[in-house]
């Protein structure tokens, strides 16, 4: 096996030299760990609902950051509440679930993306992040009805 390029930005798409396309990319990212199989609440099982492959269980596509201040709730299921949650999930390198519903400790799912390896983050740090989150929002997309003008068209 060559070592493939890899490529991850907000579409999550990965272009291989020569392919002529982009394939899509789905990662479990810790977000459950139930006790025994399927380590994610049905019916939310990620493709594996449709491949059936163990490896699968909880692997989502990567939703895009655009407009993400103004789409709350977050994740498959919409259980993260604020990007600040998102941060609590993502900075541990999973979220861990203490209530009797769904506990468990997602960042040492078995099926989790090495990808997903937790990170450290100041509190200034957050909020800039979050700061950059929140500048995604197009507000012109938001207030799009089915009459606007296409960028670049002369309203008529
Ligand atoms: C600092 C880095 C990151 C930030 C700020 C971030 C932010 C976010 C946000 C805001 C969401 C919620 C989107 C929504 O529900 O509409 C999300 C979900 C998600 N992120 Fe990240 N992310 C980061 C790193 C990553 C990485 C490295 C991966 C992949 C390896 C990833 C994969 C995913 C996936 C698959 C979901 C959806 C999971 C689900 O629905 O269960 N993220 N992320």
């Amino acid at each position: 096996m060559f070592p493939l390029p890899r490529r991850l930005n907000f579409s999550d798409a990965t272009n291989f030299e020569g392919s002529g396309r982009n394939e899509i990319e789905f990662h479990n990212t810790g977000l459950y760990n139930l006790i025994g199989p399927p380590s994610y609440p049905p019916p939310n099982v990620g493709i594996y609902e449709y491949t059936r492959l163990a490896e699968d269980v909880g692997k989502f596509k990567t939703p895009t950051l655009r407009n993400i201040d103004v789409t709350a709730p977050y994740m498959h299921d919409g259980s993260v509440k604020s990007l600040n949650e998102v941060l609590d999930h993502h900075s541990p390198g999973g979220r861990t679930l203490t209530g009797l519903a769904y506990q468990g400790a997602g960042s040492r799912n078995a099926k989790k993306d090495p990808l997903i390896r937790g990170f450290k983050i100041s509190s200034q740090e957050r909020s800039d992040l979050i700061a950059f989150l929140e500048s995604l929002t197009d507000e012109g997309f938001c207030f799009m009805t089915r009459d606007s003008p296409i960028r670049g068209e002369a309203r008529s």
